[in-house]
């Protein structure tokens, strides 16, 4: 039977009844699909009982993002996990930011660009939540999407640069059958929006091709012209670049990333493929 729990003393309490054991984390935001549950069956291969989140974190929307549109759906989410979790934590933002609250975690390194570019406010705000959220947890492993690649780094490198003794783990990204990767976002989309962010995937997977061929600059130029192109409202980047430190490459010299953020409509999707 999943506990859930609101307060940082009640994690701790249920975690502490869990021992002695290896304990997985896994921090969402909730609006939980099957994204998210592959990343809880990760975190149950590398530890015995899984600690998840859900918290829909202020500090890493700006205003006039969808904060207080984001879908919140606990009961559903409960659901969904079944037995996964043993523990829930689903802190109130009191919780997460009592009155006086006065600390913000920024790491450098590969927040630098990309997400940080057209949303200056989001690293730190991700940080802030998520050295919270392990610090409160204290689990062995901690199990992050690949979908969100560059949150992916920078988390790495905030438990790295703050000596957390926990193994952060990226997990692969899950697809629908049309290849769109699985967000919580995606319930935005209407039907003819769903049918052209399915183009985002397939127009990367061809810009892979195309950069394994030529100039990598030439190749994220026509891959934001083909975004446009297919319907896309606003393309904010397409970019090619290092796999470990999100680094400006010139060649496929070393594991690469593709990376790219885009709106349909209003919906803003994001994906990222191994090249
Ligand atoms: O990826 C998310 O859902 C959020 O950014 C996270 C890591 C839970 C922090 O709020």
């Amino acid at each position: 039977m999943t506990k859930v729990v609101t307060t940082v003393a009640e994690l701790r309490a249920a975690k502490a009844l869990l021992k002695p054991a290896r304990i997985g984390m896994v921090p969402t935001m909730g609006a939980l699909h099957d994204g998210h549950v592959s990343l809880v069956t990760e975190a149950r291969k590398h530890a015995d009982h899984v600690v998840v989140s859900i918290f829909v974190n202020p500090t890493q929307f700006a205003p006039g993002e969808d904060f207080d549109a984001y879908p919140r759906t606990l009961e559903a989410d409960l659901k969904k996990l079944g037995d996964a979790a043993a523990i829930v934590f689903a802190p109130t933002a009191r919780e997460m930011y009592p009155e006086g609250f006065a600390t913000t975690v920024t790491v450098g390194g590969p927040s630098a660009g990309l997400e940080t570019n057209f949303r200056p406010h989001f690293f730190a705000g991700v940080a802030t939540a998520v050295a919270k959220l392990l610090i409160a947890a204290l689990p062995d492993i901690a199990v992050f999407g690949e979908k969100d690649y560059q949150q992916l780094l920078v988390v790495k490198r905030l438990v790295r640069d703050l000596d957390l003794p926990i193994r952060v783990i990226g997990a692969p990204t899950l697809r629908e059958a049309d290849g769109l990767a699985l967000s919580s976002r995606n319930a935005y989309l209407s039907a003819d929006e769903r049918k052209i962010a399915t183009l985002l995937n397939i127009i990367l997977t061809d810009t892979i091709a195309t950069a394994r061929s030529s100039d990598l600059r030439a190749a994220e130029a026509t891959a934001i012209e083909a975004l446009w192109k297919a319907g896309f409202s606003h393309v904010d980047y397409v970019a090619i670049r290092d796999a470990e430190s999100m680094d400006h490459i010139t060649a496929l010299e070393r594991p690469a990333r593709i990376l790219a953020a885009a709106k349909v409509g209003k919906t803003r999707l994001i994906d990222n493929m191994a090249i």
